[in-house]
């Protein structure tokens, strides 16, 4: 996690910047850990609705709100929490800031605009040292807790973006600035987990860093009483084009435009020709036979600074085109692959290849939220 970081001056120019554009109800694309999210004044209507138009999101998805500390988010919760839920957002809240959001009954402050009409919100503290200078620099500015709404900054329906690059390249015209803070950590999006009730337990609606072991642990230690419900990542069958009966559970979600195609594990059949086979070993020596000691050599450092990670995700395609076997993680640990997998799928979708195969990973860990993602990517 980010302790407190000192900034650089010409950073600081730019987070003061950030700052001042949200507080005026414009958009920025803002670097939080998970991905880069399109940030905007999530108590003014007008900048919500900027949100939407830009994202060509329906207004039936909701928005997550963000805030720069823990003790800011109890404001955004009705004020008598039942006993239960204020237990679990206690023993939760610990994993903060960090990638998690957590959705509970709203208070009447927040904006139906933000809720999708609905009567509970989503709110994340992110661990990212830009976005929470943002965060709190609004609060300084304005006297008050600023609540930052932002969802993923793609275009709806295209992969997430993990660097200022993607932001630009999906939403630069539409947006005041973003501000660039590397490559995100985490790479997928954050944990949703739903604080239930005093009758419905809690559950996690989207996997993510945090696995449900994580998260059922918290509780238990907690000696709370109820199961974590888990939400299939299959059982929804919408779109994004139609109204959201369950928010978040698209089954077609963060997809490339060429036709992206799931493997399964350990599948080493032959790649065909017009394809880029994606695999998450290291691909030196690989079992397909199309090794490329080159990838190997030239790929991402695990746990290099994120600028490091920026410009090895941007080789990764580079030095590769006309190569038709790429991995995740050189490395060969899924967080490496997490934290590459939206810009090696975003370069993966540039290329001339009119099919891209992705071998699957193990599905434990940080595999859960990959291979939730890229079922939704692969979804028809
Ligand atoms: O890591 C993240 O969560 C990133 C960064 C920017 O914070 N944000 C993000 O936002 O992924 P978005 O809008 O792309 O995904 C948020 C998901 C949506 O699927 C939405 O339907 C769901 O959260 N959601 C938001 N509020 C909800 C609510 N009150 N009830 C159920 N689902 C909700
Ligand atoms: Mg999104």
């Amino acid at each position: 996690r980010s302790g407190p970081v000192k900034l650089e001056p010409m950073t600081l120019a730019q987070v003061e910047r950030a700052a001042e554009f949200l507080l005026a109800g414009e958009l920025v694309g803002l670097p939080t850990e998970t991905v880069y999210g399109l940030a905007a004044r999530g108590d003014d209507a007008g900048a919500i609705e900027r949100i939407f138009l830009a994202k060509g999101r329906p207004r039936t998805n909701p928005l997550i709100l963000h805030v720069a500390d823990v003790n800011d988010v109890p404001q955004f919760f009705t004020k008598e929490l039942d006993s239960v839920v204020q237990r679990r957002l206690d023993c939760l809240s610990t994993l903060w800031p960090g990638p998690m959001t957590l959705i509970g009954p709203k208070r009447e402050t927040v904006l139906d605009a933000v809720t999708a009409g609905g009567a509970t919100v989503a709110i994340r503290v992110p661990d990212h040292p830009l976005a929470r200078a943002v965060l709190r620099r609004m609060k300084e500015l304005a006297g008050e807790v600023i609540p930052v709404a932002a969802p993923s900054a793609n275009v709806s329906n295209y992969v997430s973006p993990t660097t200022a690059e993607h932001v630009r390249q999906g939403l630069g015209d539409r947006i005041a600035m973003v501000l660039d803070g590397g490559a995100c950590r985490v790479g997928v999006e954050s944990t949703i987990v739903h604080l239930g009730s005093s009758e419905d337990p809690p559950s996690v609606l989207r996997s993510g860093f945090f696995g449900v072991e994580t998260i059922v642990q918290r509780i238990d230690s907690a000696e709370l009483a109820g199961q974590v419900v888990v939400q299939s990542a299959t059982s929804a069958a919408q779109s994004e084009d139609q109204p959201a009966a369950a928010p978040g559970q698209f089954a077609k979600h963060y997809s490339p435009q060429t036709q992206l195609v799931l493997l399964p594990p350990g599948d080493r059949s032959p790649i065909p020709d017009d394809t880029l086979r994606i695999v998450f070993e290291p691909v030196e020596g690989s079992r397909s036979g199309s090794s490329n000691p080159r990838l190997l050599n030239r790929s991402l450092p695990n746990a290099g600074l994120a600028d490091t990670r920026l410009s090895n995700a941007d080789r990764v395609n580079t030095d590769l085109a006309g190569e038709n076997l790429w991995t995740f993680a050189e490395d060969g640990t899924l967080e490496t692959a997490a934290s590459n997998l939206y810009a090696v799928l975003r370069k993966a979708d540039a290329t001339r290849f009119h099919r891209i195969e992705v071998v699957a990973c193990e599905e434990s860990g940080i595999g859960v939220a990959i291979l939730d993602r890229l079922r939704r990517a692969a979804h028809a």
